[in-house]
């Protein structure tokens, strides 16, 4: 009775910790891959995509954002809503970040892997520390490798 009681307890524990693991689940930059194509294809039913590639936001405006958006009536599934919104907080990180020194169409006419990006991004936050943190670092290569040949950010 005791080990049964014992191990119903550890399975629901491990389910707890399965689900943590879930959500917690960490960004890939295929994520910004994603995240830029719900955004593409979503975003663009109401408005040009002017609006959001123009607007520089943190992430809690951005979730305020999404949510009117939703309320307007956008649809995105939960999964393509984080994307959407990953995708969108690198896009003004960048748009803030990488100004600091030289025009954005530096990095834009560029195409690397992502793991070509980061070592650009770490080389570019070397030259200013202090301005750029891991996860800026990671989301901004995730945009970089996300944005392809034509994004134009007005
Ligand atoms: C169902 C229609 C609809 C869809 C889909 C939609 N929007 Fe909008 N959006 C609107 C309307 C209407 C406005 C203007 C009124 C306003 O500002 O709330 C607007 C305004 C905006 C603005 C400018 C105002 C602000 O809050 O900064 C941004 C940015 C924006 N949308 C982003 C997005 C993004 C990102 C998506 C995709 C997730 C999206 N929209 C999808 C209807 C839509
Ligand atoms: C502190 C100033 C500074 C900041 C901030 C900065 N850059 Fe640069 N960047 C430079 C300088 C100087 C050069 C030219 C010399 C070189 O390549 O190191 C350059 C060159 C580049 C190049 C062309 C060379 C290559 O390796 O492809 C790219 C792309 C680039 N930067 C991207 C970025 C990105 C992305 C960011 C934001 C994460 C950024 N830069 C932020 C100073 C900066």
């Amino acid at each position: 009775m005791r080990k049964t009681v014992i191990l119903v307890c550890i399975g629901i524990m491990v389910s707890f910790v399965a689900a943590y693991a879930q959500s917690d689940e960490p960004v890939t930059f295929q994520d910004f891959v994603k995240g830029k194509e719900a955004f593409e294809e979503n975003c663009i039913e109401c408005h040009s995509l002017e609006w959001p590639l123009k607007k520089i936001a943190n992430r809690e405006e951005w979730d305020l954002t999404l949510n009117k958006m939703a309320n307007t009536g956008a649809v995105l599934s939960k999964k393509q809503r984080q994307q959407v919104l990953e995708y969108l907080v690198a896009k003004s990180s960048f748009q803030v970040k990488c100004s600091v020194c030289h025009a954005l169409e530096r990095p834009l006419e560029k195409n690397k892997e992502f793991q070509d990006w980061i070592q650009t991004v770490r080389r570019m936050a070397e030259k200013k520390p202090g301005h750029l943190t891991d996860d800026e670092i990671e989301a901004i290569s995730g945009f970089l490798t996300a944005k392809g040949a034509e994004t134009k950010l007005y």
